[in-house]
């Protein structure tokens, strides 16, 4: 179950003294904590009662109505679509499978795909197809004769457009067209996950991030998510769904009975971080922050790996994904990095069927900006044993 690997994942990139690319995860000291405390300081009294009190299962209004002008901005269209607040995106996908799939019901998503919607669709009892990506989106043929070979429709298709966890790519405006064009009149729900569509490194690339959502004229229902973990920080566990009233009316009820709603608290802290324009600004930092941390690691991977392991290029997010030469597996080389000091994700933890083991996951987010080079040099290293034993055993 891939639950086990996020746990094991957690208590990995939690140990001192690791050098860890394993978390994918915001590092601690880029939190915004100083807004924080002045927007604490200066809550009336009114809304600091509200912050202790229940809220409605939707959302904070306020809450909700600067997500709609946030999405607005994205391009999605508001006027018959409804928004729900969750507690993390996470729980949104939980809630969207919790209403469409029963046991054995088929979902389509990418391979490699985030492995924290796995283990949901694990937990659903659902059959997982994995569908291959490459570097401009998902393998468009691939997905035609799954879609043709099931003799179960697939309940929806997960993808992750923008900066994809854990292959860090972004979908070409051609891939996304392509996509609709297949799904089209097939009466399969798009999931469309956008935890990381803000965070790119240049603005050129920002209007490649237009959600699919927001592509008029195609016979799609697409289930849009996105959240503040990636943007504002996970300990605020915020998140949230755009979908159809029909869909959205049995994803309230499902959460109503899951936690009623989402902490009002945190919403509140949340809403009034955009309200009071912090939001922009502190976007403006992260994307220099995360393209400097990449810089770091991408001149890093370039001086010290051998010749064979490549890696994709990305233009924002979180995740550099590394590929090994066939004959190494990143399991074992998992092993020998960890006596040596430096962790990192292998790529059959996002392999729905846990197969493909020739990738790594390189997380940039959370380290120091001064411990990425000593990584990349110490998992270098291992890389060029196990190649070295390779050749010996050849
Ligand atoms: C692609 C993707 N979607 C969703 C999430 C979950 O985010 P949240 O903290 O909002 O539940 C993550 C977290 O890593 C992610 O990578």
């Amino acid at each position: 179950m891939h639950s086990e690997d996020i746990k094991l994942l957690m208590k990995q990139s939690s140990k001192d003294g690791l050098i860890s690319f394993a978390a994918g995860m915001p590092n601690n000291d880029l939190f915004p904590v100083k807004e924080i405390d002045e927007i604490l300081s200066n809550l009336s009294d009114d809304i600091k009662k509200l912050c202790f009190q229940y809220g409605p299962t939707s959302g904070y209004p306020p809450l909700v109505k600067s997500l709609q002008k946030m999405m607005e901005r994205k391009g999605l269209k508001l006027s018959t679509d409804k928004v729900l607040v969750t507690t993390g995106s996470l729980q949104a996908i939980s809630i969207i499978t919790q209403e469409f799939v029963n046991e054995g019901d088929v979902i389509l998503a990418e391979c490699p795909c985030f492995v924290g919607a796995l283990s949901v669709f694990e937990t659903y009892r659902a059959k997982i197809i994995g569908i291959p990506i490459d570097d401009q989106g998902i393998d468009i043929q691939a997905l035609k004769e799954a879609i043709a070979n099931l003799t179960q429709k697939p309940k929806f298709l997960y993808i992750t457009p923008n900066f994809h966890n854990p292959a860090g790519i972004i979908y070409t405006e051609e891939r996304r067209r392509a996509l609709l064009e297949v799904l089209s009149g097939t009466d399969i729900i798009l999931i469309e996950d956008d935890a990381y569509g803000d965070l790119y490194f240049d603005d050129k690339t920002a209007p490649l991030t237009r959600p699919i959502k927001a592509y008029k004229g195609y016979d799609v229902d697409i289930i849009y998510t996105g959240s503040f973990s990636k943007i504002l920080g996970p300990g605020f566990r915020l998140g949230y769904m755009l979908s159809s009233q029909e869909i959205f009316e049995k994803a309230e009820t499902i959460k109503q009975a899951l936690d009623a709603c989402t902490s009002n608290f945190m919403q509140i802290l949340a809403n009034e971080f955009i309200e009071r324009g912090y939001l922009e600004p502190y976007l403006l930092f992260l994307r220099k922050e995360y393209s400097e941390r990449y810089e770091l690691l991408h001149s890093s991977l370039k001086k010290h790996l051998p010749k064979g392991v490549s890696w994709n290029v990305p233009k924002g997010g979180f995740y550099a994904w590394l590929k090994l030469p066939e004959s190494i597996n990143a399991t074992s080389l998992f092993k020998d990095c960890l006596s040596q000091g430096v962790v990192f994700v292998t790529g059959r933890t996002f392999d729905p069927e846990s197969r493909k083991d020739n990738h790594l996951r390189l997380s940039f987010s959370n380290m120091p900006k001064d411990s990425i080079e000593k990584g990349v040099f110490l998992l270098a290293n291992v890389i060029k044993e196990h190649l070295k034993i390779k050749s010996l055993i050849i």
